[in-house]
């Protein structure tokens, strides 16, 4: 971690819909899969950001989108200041080399048919002026090295290889091009809690060496708080919190960061004896039917009228101008001590959704 003030990765109003259609043969269009609705952030040079959220909440699809894997529907995504969604043909080939992903699964994400060897080597396939062809056995048997694996395992299958091993040679595949920012979207939600950490130290060692600057996902906020310098809270679709990482764990002003984060897991039996737990009542709405107003207000304890007829906008709350709760919250009612209310955890029943438009 070694964070520094100028953005290297500038997401604005980043949308992507799906269309969602009825019908087999004439697809009809009826809706929307409103998967990322609005997705603002910043990325320093040699900065981590965790962005956490549940499930289907829009993390691999932000994912996708900065690495040019997914067109967006809407928005820009700003790398050294350029535009990317609107490059094409060369740049954009010279961009990709430099946004790298490191996938979730390194059981389904490796091919079993190819070497450790080819599956590291695989991006100089697609990149061939990353490296002459002569000197690539020699880089790839290098990236092993550097990831903690034996050289001479270059020619070994994945199957030969344990969970953290897998996501090891994932990683060095993703170093290849030597990228400048790498993508890992829960790169070791699929892996044991004991090897979860290695992997992690790994990542951080890594940072340091190569100069990069991670998009690090989990839908824990455990997992992104040791390597976080920032960390963006997601829910359907958008960031609802974001700050630095001790403003969002010591400080959270949003609701629905306050619940995930009573969640978390405590060692010290004192302190886990003595915190309240936050327990959110009903699911996550279906992203084709967002709720009006605050998207957030059918699960929310703290949720009133005025949360059903108008969006909150991510930003600091007036009262927060300075100290550790300053930093950007959609709430309108984010100033507010956190209060349970005293029939326990409480959600308002859903009202309705709007079901259009990012909003
Ligand atoms: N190609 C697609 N077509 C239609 N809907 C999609 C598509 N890809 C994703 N979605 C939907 O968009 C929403 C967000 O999906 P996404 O995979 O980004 O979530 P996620 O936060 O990564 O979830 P998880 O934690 O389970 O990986 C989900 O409702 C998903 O079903
Ligand atoms: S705006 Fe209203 S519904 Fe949304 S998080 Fe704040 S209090 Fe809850
Ligand atoms: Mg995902």
């Amino acid at each position: 971690m070694a964070a520094s003030s100028e953005p290297i990765l500038e997401v604005s109003g980043l949308v992507k819909h799906y269309p969602l259609t009825r019908g087999v043969v004439f697809r009809k269009r009826i809706g929307a899969v409103r998967a990322v609705d609005g997705v603002d952030f910043t990325l320093g040079r040699g900065e981590t950001l965790g962005i956490v959220g549940e499930s289907g909440c829009g993390k691999s699809t932000v994912a996708k989108l900065l690495c040019n894997l997914e067109r967006p529907t809407a928005g820009s995504i700003r790398f050294k200041g350029e535009d990317i969604t609107r490059l094409s043909g060369r740049a954009l080939k010279a961009v990709r080399r430099n946004i790298q992903m490191v996938f979730q699964d390194p059981y389904t994400s490796l091919n079993p048919r190819m070497t450790v060897g080819d599956i590291v080597g695989e991006p100089y396939e697609i990149h061939p002026e990353a490296a002459p062809k002569g000197d690539r056995r020699r880089r790839v048997r290098e990236l092993l090295d550097v990831v903690g694996l034996d050289p001479e395992y270059v020619n070994r299958y994945p199957h030969q290889f344990s969970g953290g091993q897998r996501q090891r040679i994932g990683i060095a595949r993703g170093l290849a091009l030597r990228p400048e920012i790498i993508v890992a979207d829960e790169p070791v939600s699929a892996l044991d809690v004991s090897v979860q950490a290695q992997v992690i130290n790994l990542l951080d060692r890594l940072q340091a060496e190569f100069d990069l600057s991670y998009v690090f996902i989990a839908h824990d906020l455990s997992i992104v708080r040791h390597i976080s310098d920032r960390i963006g809270v997601m829910y359907l679709g958008r960031i609802v919190e974001t700050g630095r990482e001790e403003e969002i764990y010591e400080h959270p002003t949003h609701p629905y960061t306050q619940a995930l984060l009573s969640a978390v897991p405590v060692p010290d039996p004192e302190a886990r004896e003595h915190r309240e737990r936050i327990l959110l009542s009903g699911d996550v709405p279906s992203p084709t039917a967002i709720p009006s107003g605050c998207r957030f207000r059918t699960r929310c304890w703290k949720a009133r009228e005025r949360c059903a007829v108008e969006v909150p906008a991510l930003a600091v709350p007036a009262v927060f101008r300075r100290g550790p709760a300053a930093h950007d919250s959609a709430c309108h009612f984010a100033e507010e001590r956190r209060v349970v209310p005293p029939e326990g955890p409480g959600a308002p029943e859903a009202t309705g959704a709007d079901g259009n438009g990012p909003g």
